[in-house]
């Protein structure tokens, strides 16, 4: 269940294999590699017990620095920061997809959320293929098989980065122009949580809505905004505020010019709309925030890359913090799992939903 864990240490690098010892395991030096507390039906399992410790390390900065390059888009098309200067093994799409296929349910994850992305985490698998010395994937199986501290690799390895300010304009311009002015109306504190929140572009894309378009509306109002990673590195992006101008498209133009002011090729976000906000590394499968939050955004992460039972665990988090008539945003391609929380569309079409006032 969502909120306890278990730790075991992580491998330390004397006990790496030789080959290894340039590879992602030999940076977990003094640090903890984290395991959810399985469930007694997950216990139950015939699982061999390789398989039977699906990892979250949740300190995982080594690995992460490592492959931090590709977190504004890698395989999506963006074709911005794509990460080159390591060697891989070329991995085939099917052998790709059919390791993802037996180790998803394993991770908790669901193979279909991979469906558009996988070319990321396919590349990701070369290069871990090429630093463990391994010459297919089927080799990798066998890895994972006989070493129970290579899941907290793959586990990192599946993790999609993409995302960009902005994502999903009519989300953004719903918010701004009649979701948080409601909310603003009953109290001026706007206390938000941006869960799986990347390099900070989602976090920093509602600082910018909240000061350039709310405060005129609103100058009483004020915005405590904590935003969360499970990728130490990405966080460190998100701390530096730095960005390629592909990820600032969609931002409205005079929006980017006060924010993002001078014409460098990765212009930094100017300090005022870094205040209020708070970066943490956590894992969303490990702990959670303390509420009440007006606002939870948990976009193509958990309702994108879980299993429905790991779903279902983790709605019921979200909303249990949400306050009374407080928000949750979801995808824009997403669904919420059946069954047991009471929420209501407020947005039409789009994916944002509202704890009912009196609950
Ligand atoms: C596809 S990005 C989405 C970013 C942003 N929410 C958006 O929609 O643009 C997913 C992010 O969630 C992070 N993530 C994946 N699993 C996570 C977990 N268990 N806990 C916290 N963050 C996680 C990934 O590292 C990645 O940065």
């Amino acid at each position: 269940m969502v909120g306890s864990v278990a730790t075991v240490p992580c491998v330390q690098p004397t006990a790496a294999r030789a080959a290894d010892r340039v590879s992602a395991v030999s940076l977990f030096k003094g640090r903890f590699l984290q395991v959810p507390t399985q469930t007694p039906e997950r216990h139950a399992t015939s699982r061999p017990a390789s398989l039977a410790r699906p990892p979250a390390c949740l300190t995982f900065s080594g690995w992460a620095r490592q492959r931090g390059q590709e977190a504004y888009g890698g395989g999506d098309g963006d074709g911005v920061g794509e990460w080159t200067h390591e060697r891989e093994r070329a991995v085939k799409d099917d052998d790709c997809t059919e390791l993802l296929r037996w180790a998803a349910p394993r991770l908790r994850l669901r193979l279909e959320g991979f469906h558009r992305v996988r070319g990321q985490v396919c590349k990701r698998l070369g290069r871990r293929l090429h630093a463990l010395g391994l010459p297919h994937l089927a080799a990798y199986r066998e890895r994972l098989d006989s070493d129970p501290e290579e899941w907290a690799v793959l586990d990192a390895l599946c993790r999609v980065t993409i995302s960009r300010f902005y994502r999903d304009a009519r989300v953004f311009d719903a918010l701004r122009d009649e979701l948080l002015p409601a909310l603003l109306e009953s109290s001026p504190v706007l206390r938000v949580w941006s869960a799986g929140c990347a390099s900070g572009e989602e976090p920093y894309t509602v600082s910018i809505l909240f000061r350039l378009g709310l405060l005129p509306r609103f100058p009483r109002a004020r915005l405590e905004l904590v935003a969360t990673e499970a990728d130490g590195a990405l966080l460190a992006r998100a701390r530096k505020g730095c960005y390629p101008r592909g990820t600032l498209r969609e931002l409205p133009a005079d929006w980017r010019t006060e924010a993002f002011p001078g014409s460098d090729t990765e212009p930094c976000l100017t300090p005022e709309y870094r205040n209020g906000l708070i970066f943490l590394h956590e894992d969303l499968r490990a702990r959670m925030q303390e509420g009440p939050f007006q606002l939870v955004l948990c976009r193509n992460v958990a309702f994108t890359y879980f299993a429905p039972s790991l779903q279902r665990e983790v709605l019921a988090g979200l909303v249990a913090r949400l306050a009374p008539g407080g928000l949750l945003v979801i995808g824009t391609r997403e669904s919420l799992p059946e069954g047991g929380v009471d929420l209501e569309r407020v947005a039409g079409a789009l994916p944002v939903f509202r704890v009912p006032v009196s609950r």
